[in-house]
């Protein structure tokens, strides 16, 4: 499998990227920066790689510039879009697939864009929160029918109560609409840490010596962050939005003739990290789930990255005029995946990881510029263990299948090694790719 990565990556230009990438494909700086830091996703990459990027790509001197990010995340491409729209007029689109990550993404784009007097709007609303909380109102706080909220030892039941009336408090007050979904967005990051839950990158994990936080001080903690944020605010002439709904075929959402200049993403990585888990007790706190079916189907809806649960065998690829392509590319792969009881699931997602991509690539291609670029940001991961470990290069098989959907690719950049004790493998590693259409 080495050798036929080394062959895949002879046909482009490769080059070590460390240097301008290393620190921003992590989310270095974004939770000391305005707007960005209201949420801290873990998976985002950081606040200067759009600048970096433009400049990399000679467009900060554009008079416009149409921007899409497939998978929105916290928002972060959006952000910085409308933080570089004093210099260019920024038109900014995010597709997100979580309810609760596109409620972040879509608060912050709108605060931003709603300009300095919000923090008015966001201090009152606090003050009628504030009264709400502590009255003898009867809120309704009843807790989400997940059964982590009526774990004692992950939610200490003084510490629910107080962060399910937080949530009853906003939801009573009359408030306009921004200022209200800003104050959910508030409440919700409190959420972990006023639990003993903490999520390490891979999955939400109990940890028995955490000591959970006040919901309430947390809570105006946050608030005061956002107030300062808006009342420090330049007001904006760039325009942004998010769309909720999915990333992996843009042509659902995005007219074919709304041409973009720079598409810009970071997937969910092959990795079996599963978004909709990391992020369930905000999305179930802020009622974006009703019952188990509503959670479930919302997995289904997420690109095929993890094994969460089981997707359909069907792939797209194997009906087109690319399904030989695709199969010399994928093959080799699906040949060291060892004979264990994981085998089925990991061919699965490399087929639907690679059927995904083919799509996304396709559609993309349609809306691109003719001097536009697409850049996407991705790692690839090990799996299994022992002499049976192989690597999935998500860059490379990525690059392949954008070949493939008529993009040229014009440089792989390596950001930085993941190598592990595990490999030694110099394909486990995380790049910047650029492409262009060809
Ligand atoms: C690596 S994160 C993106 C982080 C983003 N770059 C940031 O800085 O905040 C990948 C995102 O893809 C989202 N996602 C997963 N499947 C999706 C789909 N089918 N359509 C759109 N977004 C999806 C996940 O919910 C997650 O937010």
């Amino acid at each position: 499998m080495e050798a036929h990565y080394e062959k895949l990556e002879a046909e482009w230009s490769s080059v070590d990227g460390s240097l301008e990438y290393e620190r921003l494909v992590v989310p270095t700086g974004n939770s000391d920066s305005p707007f960005h830091r209201w949420f801290h996703l873990k998976e985002a990459f950081s606040v200067d790689l759009l600048p970096t990027i433009l400049k990399q790509l000679s467009f900060e001197g554009m008079s416009e510039l149409r921007v899409l990010d497939c998978f929105a995340g916290g928002g972060t491409t959006l952000v910085s879009a409308l933080e570089t729209s004093s210099q260019v007029r920024v038109k900014a689109t995010g597709i997100e697939q979580n309810p609760f990550l596109y409620h972040v993404s879509n608060s912050k784009v709108r605060a931003l864009q709603a300009g300095p007097h919000l923090a008015q709007q966001l201090r009152k609303g606090f003050e009628e929160v504030r009264r709400l909380y502590v009255s003898d109102y009867p809120l309704l706080t009843n807790p989400p029918a997940l059964s982590t909220f009526s774990n004692e030892a992950y939610f200490p039941p003084s510490l629910l109560t107080s962060l399910l009336r937080i949530r009853a408090a906003v939801e009573y007050s009359v408030l306009p609409a921004v200022a209200r979904d800003l104050l959910l967005t508030a409440a919700a990051s409190c959420v972990e840490s006023s639990s003993r839950l903490r999520r390490d990158g891979r999955a939400l994990r109990y940890a028995s010596e955490r000591q959970p936080r006040e919901p309430w001080i947390e809570f105006s903690n946050r608030v005061e962050q956002m107030i300062e944020d808006t009342e420090n605010s330049q007001s904006t002439t760039g325009l942004a939005s998010v769309l909720l709904g999915d990333g992996r075929r843009p042509l659902l959402h995005i007219d074919e003739s709304e041409k973009k200049d720079l598409v810009i993403f970071s997937p969910p990585y092959p990795n079996n990290i599963d978004y909709t888990e990391i992020y369930k007790t905000e999305a179930w706190y802020l009622g974006f789930y009703e019952d188990a079916e509503q959670f479930r189907s919302q997995r289904h809806r997420t690109l095929r990255s993890h094994p969460s649960v089981r997707f359909s065998d069907e792939y797209e690829y194997e009906s087109s005029g690319d399904s030989e392509a695709v199969r010399e590319l994928l093959d080799p792969i699906l040949a060291a995946v060892p004979d264990d009881r994981y085998a089925a699931g990991r061919r699965q997602l490399i087929k639907g990881y690679a059927d995904d991509m083919l799509t996304l690539f396709r559609h993309c291609r349609k809306i691109i510029a003719s001097e536009g670029r697409l850049v996407y940001v991705v790692g690839n991961s090990a799996h299994g263990s022992g002499d049976a470990l192989f690597v999935i290069a998500a860059d490379l098989m990525m690059a392949r299948l954008a070949e493939l959907a008529n993009w040229r690719v014009e440089e792989i950049s390596v950001a930085r090694s993941l190598r592990r004790r595990v490999t030694n493998s110099r394909f486990l590693r995380e790049s910047v790719v650029t492409l262009s259409p060809a």
